[in-house]
């Protein structure tokens, strides 16, 4: 498939998400595969599945700031174990604090769209979570408190599913993962370090479904991440 098609593929999907207004759209043929992607084989994934697992009991009883006291659930994230890609957002919101689980509402189906059109998925080869595991109250951003009370358990999350690559979603995540204070226009487009990996910022899926323009700087961070998995 060519650089043209795979565009216009982006398009069509971004018209038929505006069509329906439901969010979700069923299959469609994925753009571009992505020969040679694998999990990263390390020999020690029975290993880590036990720690990530304690973890996240750790992490569902966790009261460590003032968020444990307005929650249904926690969501601690969810993907593969040897994942190529960490996708990092800000914190749950009412969908994901009913079910325990990251980006399942409207911006997660999209999100899970953008991840489809570069051979990627929470099912196969990413591992999605957020900068606080539990809901802040009316999806406010989360307070400086609450996010350095909830970044040992992200860390730990790094540390034990070492991804290939980081992909933040939106301001918060951003800038509390490369410590700087621009907003995400001015971070985006460039590569960033997070515990000695790379990490790669671009828009909230929530961000992009109120502004259609963000949607081709999201497409060219896509390709930028696609291209660095193939280094
Ligand atoms: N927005 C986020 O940042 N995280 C979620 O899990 C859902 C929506």
């Amino acid at each position: 498939m060519t650089d043209k098609t795979v565009s216009m593929y982006w398009e069509l999907l971004n018209l038929c998400e505006d069509f329906l207004d439901s969010g979700y759209l069923t299959e469609h043929g994925r753009a571009p595969s992505l020969p040679g992607l694998q999990p990263l084989k390390t020999g020690d994934a029975g290993h880590r599945t036990a720690k990530l697992e304690e973890l996240h009991e750790t992490i569902l009883e966790c009261t460590a700031c003032g968020l444990y006291e307005g929650r249904n659930l926690t969501v601690p994230g969810e993907g593969v174990t040897e994942p190529v890609v960490f996708v990092i957002g800000e914190g749950p919101g009412a969908d994901e604090d009913r079910t325990g689980r990251p980006f399942v509402g409207k911006a997660g189906r999209y999100l899970d769209k953008w991840l489809d059109a570069i051979g990627l998925s929470r099912n196969t080869n990413c591992f999605i979570g957020n900068i606080v595991k539990c809901r802040p109250p009316g999806n406010r951003d989360p307070l400086p408190d609450e996010s350095s009370a909830c970044l040992p358990y992200l860390q730990k999350q790094v540390e034990l599913l070492r991804p290939k690559v980081i992909l933040s979603l939106g301001r918060i995540a951003t800038q509390i993962l490369t410590k700087r204070t621009e907003g995400i226009t001015a971070l985006r487009g460039k590569t960033y370090r997070f515990m000695d990996l790379p990490l790669i910022p671009t828009y909230h899926p929530s961000g992009v479904l109120r502004n259609p323009e963000y949607r081709a700087p999201v497409w060219d961070d896509l390709k930028r991440l696609e291209a660095l998995l193939h280094e």
